[in-house]
């Protein structure tokens, strides 16, 4: 019979030319980019083969730079770990990234690996339902709309009028740069200008001094103050108060811990209060506290609890507290949604590093490698007193103010010249965000790397005052002064 379709072209037994992207030299990078994109980043090109654990590889200078910064606090075990290589997981890395699946309504076997993998290591118990999107603003928005949605529900079951469409947050917040996250998000107005916001209610965030015993009152103080802000906001917006959102520690803000304490006096006021209790934890998540999540780390559970960054995959875990009304945004289609529903191939790439992390211990090396950072940083704040102060640490998540804005990013730009990467946060902070595998060695040259940053820009200390028995006057001051954890009095239950 003849064919009604035309005849398909012969297949040539020759390979088809090159039609890949032209090479671009390392030197050629940022010129090129420019031509398109505003390229104010670091003068870097990144060797993605030459860059090893937590030394990032410059192709353009040749040097190797301590990385502290890891992406934004994003890449939780540095790079080319030898098992990021194994052939069964560059495998199954390629097979989901050859073609990119809508997750949301199409399943896959990697899929469900990354699903049970991530429940079996960092899930926790009390927030059984899991939503995935594309990176951390939208992470937090989804869980803005799933309380905005539980709180309306309730009202109108309630027979109440009020909408429940706001979101209680923090001075100093930052959760992103998206639509709903741009209301809440309140540190660098460069951010936040000119666009479109609504006013929520916005209470000051009462964070530690430290060391905390020297500055205990006042912090106290803060805390009192801020939770009758909060008791006032409730009770002016009578069930508009849909959640209450906080980072565990506001990161970008400037690296403002919290007492567990204050986290659990929040916890109250979300029950009592009918609101839900929202920890973003773009960024203090999986693992940098030396804990999956900083709400194991302070022992207080949220209703909602947002990630993205070391995870590679942003979504959000939520509580059975949910339930308390039918057709929640867990239990009825296309409330929140997206077409990808996260990304399969940054779902592979997280089930390795997931198991990469239970294997090798690594919130264990995480709380140890901290401990010395943060050790260190104090050292150094002793040394120089005039212009280092508030060192604080929980878990790697460690960071020290310098007096003024200039002299923290003078800082910066010596610690580059002694390649090493750190990152700056809030006004005056110098933050510290290595790899969890990070090694002690590594630790200990950047602490080295950062005194000579130090020396570069504030000069040699002046020589400290003896005392008769050689000691200095306050004499040294232990490590736990300033370590959040040492505050509670409590332990966090994993
Ligand atoms: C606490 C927090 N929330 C949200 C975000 C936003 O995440 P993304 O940049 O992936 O949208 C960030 C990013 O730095 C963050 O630190």
């Amino acid at each position: 019979m003849a064919s009604v379709l035309p005849s398909a072209p012969a297949p040539s037994s020759r390979p088809p030319a090159s039609i890949g992207p032209r090479h671009i030299a390392a030197a050629d990078v940022h010129e090129s980019l420019n031509e398109h994109l505003l390229v104010d980043g670091y003068p870097l090109v990144v060797d993605l083969d030459k860059s090893h654990g937590s030394y990032l590889y410059d192709a353009k200078s040749g040097h190797e730079y301590l990385d502290f910064f890891t992406f934004f606090s994003s890449n939780p075990i540095g790079f080319n770990h030898p098992r990021m290589h194994s052939a069964d997981f560059s495998q199954r890395l390629l097979r989901a990234a050859r073609t990119r699946v809508s997750n949301s309504d199409v399943y896959t076997s990697l899929m469900a690996e990354f699903v049970t993998t991530l429940e079996r290591t960092a899930g926790l118990p009390e927030l059984p339902y899991y939503f995935f999107v594309d990176g951390g603003a939208l992470a937090v928005e989804n869980a803005m709309k799933a309380a905005f949605d539980w709180k309306r529900r309730k009202n109108i079951a309630a027979g109440r009028s009020a909408l429940g469409e706001k979101i209680l947050h923090f001075e100093h917040a930052f959760h992103g740069r998206s639509g709903y996250t741009l209301s809440v998000t309140n540190t660098d107005p460069v951010k936040t200008d000119y666009f479109p916001q609504f006013i929520w209610p916005r209470v000051p965030s009462p964070a530690i001094s430290f060391p905390f015993r020297a500055h205990q009152d006042e912090v106290l103080a803060r805390e009192a103050a801020c939770l009758t802000a909060i008791e006032d906001e409730f009770d002016r917006g009578r069930n508009e108060i849909a959640g209450i959102l906080i980072e565990p520690i506001q990161s970008e803000g400037g690296d403002r811990h919290f007492r567990s304490e204050f986290l659990a006096e929040l916890r109250k006021l979300a029950d009592t209060r009918e609101a839900l209790l929202i920890f973003d934890e773009v960024q203090t998540g999986l693992g940098s506290t030396g804990r999956w999540w900083a709400s194991q780390y302070h022992g207080v559970t949220p209703d909602l609890l947002c990630f993205a960054k070391k995870l590679q995959v942003g979504g959000l875990f939520a509580s059975r507290r949910l339930d308390d009304v039918e057709d929640h945004v867990f239990a009825k289609s296309g409330r929140i949604n997206s077409t990808w529903g996260g990304s399969l191939t940054d779902m592979v790439r997280a089930t390795q590093i997931l198991r990469i992390i239970e294997d090798e211990a690594l919130l264990n090396n995480a709380r140890q490698r901290g401990h010395e950072l943060h050790v260190g940083l104090q050292a150094l704040e002793l040394r120089w007193p005039d212009h280092l102060s508030n060192a604080r640490g929980a878990g790697l998540i460690c960071a020290i103010d310098l007096r003024t804005p200039a002299l923290r990013d003078a800082v910066i730009a010596a610690a580059m010249a002694e390649h090493m990467l750190v990152l700056a946060c809030g006004t005056t902070s110098l933050r510290f965000r290595p790899a969890l595998n990070v090694s002690c060695v590594a630790i200990a040259e950047g602490l080295g790397r950062l005194e000579a940053a130090l020396l570069r820009t504030l000069g040699r200390p002046e020589p400290k005052i003896t005392n008769a028995r050689g000691g200095t006057p306050a004499g040294p001051r232990r490590a736990s002064d300033g370590n959040v954890r040492n505050l509670r009095g409590r332990r966090s239950r994993r």
